[in-house]
């Protein structure tokens, strides 16, 4: 069985193609990325209205990329994102999917984003055991409990404010960094002190939900330190702020996770979206499952971030697990829970 994956929930338009295998593993045929990414560094973040355009020019011929690099003419079925995401960008990928599956006469199964951020993780080590998953990019913070990739899975937690990476964009910009500053942030990291400045860990204090995420605090205290820095005129101690800044997500991020995983009594931890390339949160999260004696996973940074791959790999799982095709009247749902 061949599969094809469409996702279009923020600016990258990914079309990923897969060939199911009996024992439960999945095969690369395509990946296809086109990102709109440089088009909304000008405006500091990603701006839904040109995200859609962007998508709307470049499903098509992403499409056809990804099926020459297959060499098939078609799938033998179509999976598409229908959240959580942007509403206009989220529309053109399943519109694109919805067509297509009409004119390829093949079946269309309507997935859910977060999903797929685990799914493809087996595209690199294999068939997935029951984990707990940490998703954490610009546009989620997500603590996950996956028995199996075929059925519903759990929000154990997530961000009651700002996405992980959200944070390091949003600091980055106020160190003047550049967008998206999460990689940039990461390297002037390198040179600083992680305890330089005691920047506050949320959400991490007795009554507080244990799988919940809060980082608007800690992007107000970067923001503060930086401001009474000005006032005294003195220079911002760039690397030390991104340092002490990144200790403080990388700290709250693995220590939920693995307590998460603990809690619910599983032997492995996957990490997936963009911000699990941060140098700091991979260190910590390996450290920590080490010493708690779990199996960590974390999929290469190209499939860690939004592509077509883990739609296509989500949706062999789900198909080989018996579920019926949607039906091409479902709608998107830029909210979707898991
Ligand atoms: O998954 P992704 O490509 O797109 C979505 O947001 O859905 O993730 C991009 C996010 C951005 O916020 C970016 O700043 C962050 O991941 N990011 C990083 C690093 N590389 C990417 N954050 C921290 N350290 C990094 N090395
Ligand atoms: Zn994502």
């Amino acid at each position: 069985m061949i599969v094809m994956g469409i996702e279009s929930s923020c600016d990258e338009t990914g079309v990923g193609i897969v060939r199911w295998h009996e024992d439960g593993t999945c095969e690369l045929l395509a990946d296809e990325v086109a990102s709109s990414v440089d088009q909304h560094a000008r405006y500091g973040g990603v701006v839904p209205e040109v995200a859609s355009r962007a998508h709307l020019e470049a499903i098509v011929p992403t499409m056809r990329r990804a099926l020459a690099q297959a060499g098939i003419a078609k799938p033998d079925a179509l999976a598409v994102t229908i959240g959580p995401g942007l509403a206009g960008a989220l529309l053109v990928g399943a519109a694109a999917a919805k067509a297509y599956a009409a004119a390829w006469d093949v079946p269309f199964y309507a997935l859910n984003h977060l999903g797929g951020h685990v799914a493809v993780d087996t595209l690199e080590h294999g068939p997935m055991p029951p984990c707990v998953a940490l998703l954490v990019s610009g546009g989620h913070t997500h603590l996950l409990h996956v028995e199996d990739l075929a059925r519903p899975i759990v929000e154990l937690g997530t961000t009651v404010d700002d996405a992980a990476g959200e944070a390091f964009d949003k600091v980055a910009r106020l160190l003047g960094l550049g967008f998206p500053g999460g990689p940039a942030l990461d390297a002037a990291a390198q040179e600083g002190d992680p305890r330089a400045i005691a920047f506050p860990r949320g959400m991490t204090g007795p009554r507080d939900a244990r799988n919940d995420f809060s980082f608007s605090g800690l992007k107000t205290a970067v923001a503060r330190f930086v401001e009474s820095k000005e006032r005294a005129g003195e220079p911002l101690p760039i690397p030390d702020i991104a340092a002490s800044f990144q200790e403080a997500v990388a700290d709250v991020l693995t220590m939920k996770a693995v307590r998460a995983a603990t809690d619910v009594g599983v032997d492995t931890l996957v990490l997936g979206g963009g911000a699990t390339a941060n140098s700091r949160i991979r260190s910590l999260a390996e450290e920590r499952c080490a010493a708690a004696g779990l199996t960590l996973r974390i999929p290469k940074p190209r499939l860690c971030t939004d592509n077509g791959v883990m739609i296509a790999a989500l949706g062999a799982h789900v198909i080989a697990g018996g579920a019926t095709p949607s039906p091409l009247t479902v709608a998107t749902d830029p909210g979707l829970s898991v």
